[in-house]
């Protein structure tokens, strides 16, 4: 239980009693004590009662006694709370013997479909997938972790009009050829060909037009070749997803191909529930309160004029297959927030169409881009759009750099290991650690810093921690009787013991930053404490206490790092 919690709860019932009606005694941190409570100044208008004579009845009301040591009255009406430490002692002690540091699993535990990833087949996975990645795999960890039934599902596009050029051209090549091609992740190139040859020769263009019609209508040989890039794409997705440490297999690719069959089914549906209406020759969903610029109701396309099913049929139909077949309650969508506007019309069709009806809910995880030092959008020298292949390597090889400079004692694959996990979480880190509603700018030196709010810094606290361990050779008892005499000592004890209600916060709201600069003031908070308060020459008890506060400090920085799908190395 946080602290927080605590309070509000012995608070609530007094000021409950002051104010004839339920009040939130709005419990945060405080400068001045530990916690402070401002509810009174709040009720003072409503009750036309002054706020001083309102918190003082509440103190009066309250049941404090064991939970603080000073509970007083100060300004125009605040309440100044400070924690008792034997309570904050106790608190830690809960935590050291709690093998989920105190997070409990979900009381209600929910089916979640967090659809992210979503490259394209025969395309590079770009920066844009990047954010979708991590993001989205931080939710789906952080929602099992806390006992959801989590379905990844990778929406990979792998249907629609761009796979008739790509089969023609994958004739032309050859099939070996391509796949070997494919394999080494050169799919740019592929596509590139593969276009040009679309744009410079009228031939090519009306094979590929009648290779999209056999596809659609199922013929064997086509779907073969289809296969067979979908196939390569997949692998080389696979071989990202792994160098990333993200948990996507092979069992949660959902592309778009695998909702052909419900399309038909949904435009049928939508039409007999009287939603459908021809615009232009395509048959669309006019979502209420979607309006264009022009003030004119805004089309959901189901079905395009050439009969062919687009974009916004596929979301469709996996939003009632989610719901329906799936059981799930919550969506979530991890894309980027220029598509925003396309969900909220599918999630409002869906809604009116009777497949998204509560509990189940949809949300859109949305997020900014990624700029380069320049502000403006991450460029290749080229101009292109940046491999996220490419940001990897580059990440690892500058960290793999950095580890055999910081601690020349590491062996050659340790610092090659360490390189990784540094170099991975860094690039993971800097995007979960800024808002993602936010663009970010991509920045080497900051991300693989040692100092400030970065993956290299709370994996150098980790391995310092462990460490202190290693060299002493002494183990932990966590079931050791916790003193907090030092400020720096009860400055880390409400840090550690405010990690559930963080993630219980991100939970809710997909704000990882959160998680991220939680994780910062914890690991900021010890290294204070293991400037002040000396650990290993301390003696008897209060060396216990000072272990205990070590392990659990990091215990919690590596459960929030696995969170977020960062690597905790042993040594650095
Ligand atoms: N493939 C799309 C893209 O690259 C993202 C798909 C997102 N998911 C979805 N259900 N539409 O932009």
């Amino acid at each position: 239980m946080d602290l927080e919690k605590l309070l509000t709860d012995r608070l609530a019932p007094a000021f409950a009693t002051v104010a004839g009606e339920p009040v939130d005694p709005v419990i945060r941190r405080s400068q001045r004590a530990d916690f402070q409570s401002d509810a009174a100044l709040a009720l003072a208008r409503r009750l036309g009662r002054p706020p001083r004579a309102i918190a003082a009845e509440v103190l009066r009301h309250a049941e404090l006694a064991d939970l603080c040591s000073v509970a007083e009255l100060s300004g125009p009406g605040f309440l100044n709370l400070t924690v008792a430490d034997d309570a904050l002692a106790g608190l830690v002690s809960a935590l050291a013997v709690s093998p989920r540091l105190g997070v409990p699993v979900a009381a209600v535990p929910e089916t979640v479909v967090v659809d992210y990833s979503a490259p394209n087949v025969a395309k590079e996975m770009h920066v844009g997938h990047l954010r979708s990645t991590v993001i989205g795999d931080a939710a789906a960890r952080l929602l099992e972790w806390l006992g959801h039934r989590v379905l990844r599902a990778n929406h990979l596009g792998d249907w629609g009009t761009p796979f008739g050029i790509l089969i023609e051209h994958l004739v032309d090549v050859g099939e070996a050829e391509a796949a070997q091609e494919l394999s080494m992740g050169d799919l740019d190139s592929f596509y590139k060909a593969a276009r040009a040859k679309f744009d410079a020769d009228e031939a090519f263009r009306e094979r590929s037009r009648r290779r999209v019609v056999a596809l659609q209508g199922g013929d064997e040989v086509t779907l073969r070749l289809w296969r067979l890039l979908v196939e390569q794409s997949e692998r080389y997705f696979l071989a990202v997803y792994d160098l990333l440490d993200v948990t996507l297999t092979k069992r949660d690719f959902h592309g778009e191909s695998s909702y052909n069959d419900l399309l038909g089914p949904v435009v049928e549906d939508l039409d007999r529930l009287g939603l459908l209406r021809e615009s232009e020759g395509a048959a669309c969903v006019f979502p209420p309160g979607f309006v264009g610029r022009d003030g004119e109701p805004l089309p959901l396309i189901v079905r395009k004029s050439d009969g062919g099913y687009g974009y916004p049929a596929t979301d469709l139909a996996a939003i009632r297959h989610r719901t329906d077949t799936l059981s799930a309650t919550r969506l979530l969508y991890v894309v980027g927030l220029p598509q925003r506007r396309h969900f909220e019309m599918v999630y409002a069709a869906a809604a009116q169409a009777g497949w998204l009806a509560p509990p189940a809910r949809a949300e859109h995880v949305g997020f900014g881009s990624i700029l380069g030092p320049d502000g403006r959008m991450l460029r290749s020298r080229a101009g292109g759009s940046v491999k996220l292949v490419g940001l990897l390597e580059e990440a690892i090889a500058r960290a793999t750099a950095l580890a055999r400079q910081r601690n020349p004692e590491l062996g050659e694959a340790e610092a090659a290991e360490v390189g990784r996990a540094v170099g991975v979480g860094a690039i993971k880190y800097a995007d979960l650690s800024s808002d993602r509603h936010r663009d970010y700018v991509l920045d080497w030196e900051g991300m693989l810093s040692l100092d400030g709010n970065t993956a290299p810094y709370l994996q150098y606290a980790y391995s310092r921690i462990r460490s202190i361990f290693r060299r002493a050779g002494v183990a932990v008892r966590p079931e050791a009787g916790i003193s907090l005499a030092e400020p720096a000592e009860r400055a880390l004890a409400f840090e550690l013991v405010g990690f559930a209600r963080v993630v219980d916060e991100v939970a809710v709201n997909l704000e990882f930053h959160h998680l991220a600069g939680y994780l910062y003031r914890l690991a900021a908070a010890f290294s204070t404490f293991y400037e002040r308060c000396p650990v290993l020459r301390a003696d008897g008890p209060l060396r216990e206490s000072r272990l205990v506060l070590c392990d659990l400090t990091a215990r919690v920085l590596r459960q929030g790092l696995h969170v977020l799908g960062i690597r905790t190395p042993e040594r650095m």
